[in-house]
């Protein structure tokens, strides 16, 4: 089978696809044939700088959708030919950017029928990641003022949508072409970051409840949109979270069968989707990860084998 692999840390040009032997289940794994993986930032983070991984040979991609072709020993959950979507293994190696992918049957659910396999396949990480935040970290309730920026992103455009389903008042940035796309997930306000330099784009949110920091070095200028009992998430790193006074807490999303059950129900009721911005073949995945680092991707970039 082919799948996505590096022997130095780079740029894009590092990534190559490799001949390799289809992977075997371990007990309480599943073998899944991929249609669709999903391509993150921490992808990138990792081809250049190791972090999680180490040092290469490594392959990166934690996020894919594809129909179970074999399973362990001791597996209950899933049977061939289900179809499935997960986030195996993070922050080990998954290496999700390949043909046939083997995780632990817990880092699964059954994909929803309503989302296509390439949908599904960009949902498990920036779905759980915005899942975590809202509804188990910050415990989002009907009313409370949430903020988004980069709500057009990949864990933002879920993020937007999931607090609308938990009944929250949404207020997201985006850059102004995309402050349509914003308001059709359900965004109350949609302010515009391309303003930041000349003017403040938080300038006018206040009594913010739960801010969810999604853009890196923003924290201070989050921070100070909270209300005085309201909540910071942070998303790139410890540190960030460190400089909040009161209420800032750092979350690595992590792989969680609930969760993504929890996603796949508002998936099924209607109340989430999963806006595919552009789909690369697996052997053009140095493309993908160009476009993905530029920052300006609308949801998300899909791999397909
Ligand atoms: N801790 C965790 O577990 C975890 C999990 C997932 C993601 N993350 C982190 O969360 C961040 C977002 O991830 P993602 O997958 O959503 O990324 P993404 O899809 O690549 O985000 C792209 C979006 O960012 C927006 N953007 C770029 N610069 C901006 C700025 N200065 N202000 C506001 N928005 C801006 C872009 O909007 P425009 O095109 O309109 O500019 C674009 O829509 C990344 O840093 C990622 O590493 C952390």
């Amino acid at each position: 089978m082919r799948r996505v692999t590096q022997d130095t840390l780079g740029d894009a040009s590092v990534l190559r696809v490799a001949e390799v032997a289809v992977p075997v289940p371990g007990p309480t794994e599943i073998l899944v044939e991929m249609r669709a993986a999903g391509v993150n930032p921490v992808d990138w983070k990792v081809r250049t700088g190791g972090g999680i991984l180490g040092t290469p040979p490594f392959s990166v991609g934690w996020e894919l959708s594809g129909v179970v072709a074999a399973t362990g020993a001791g597996v209950t959950r899933f049977a061939v030919g289900d179809e499935v979507f997960g986030m195996p293994r993070f922050p080990a190696q998954a290496a999700a950017y390949a043909e046939y992918v083997t995780g632990p049957a817990r880092h699964f659910a059954l994909k929803p029928p309503n989302l296509s396999h390439e949908q599904a396949g960009g949902l498990a990480l920036a779905g759980l990641t915005a899942w975590q935040v809202l509804a188990e970290t910050a415990g989002v309730l009907p009313g409370q003022r949430v903020l988004i920026p980069a709500a057009a992103g990949g864990v933002g455009h879920l993020a937007v949508q999931i607090a609308k389903a938990r009944g929250a008042y949404v207020i997201g940035t985006a850059s102004a072409p995309k402050h349509d796309f914003v308001r059709s997930l359900g965004a109350d306000e949609v302010h515009d970051h391309g303003a930041e330099g000349q003017a403040d784009v938080y300038a006018a949110v206040k009594d913010v409840d739960v801010a969810v920091a999604t853009v890196a070095g923003q924290v201070p200028r989050l921070a100070a949109t909270l209300a005085p009992q309201g909540a910071l998430i942070a998303l790139n790193g410890a540190d960030e979270a460190a400089a909040v006074d009161a209420g800032g807490v750092f979350l690595l999303a992590e792989p969680d069968r609930a969760g993504l059950e929890s996603l796949a129900a508002l998936v099924l009721e209607g109340r989430l989707t999963v806006h595919v911005d552009r789909v690369f073949p697996l052997d053009r995945v140095a493309e993908a990860h160009r476009l993905g680092e530029r920052g300006h991707t609308t949801g998300k970039l899909v791999l397909v084998p």
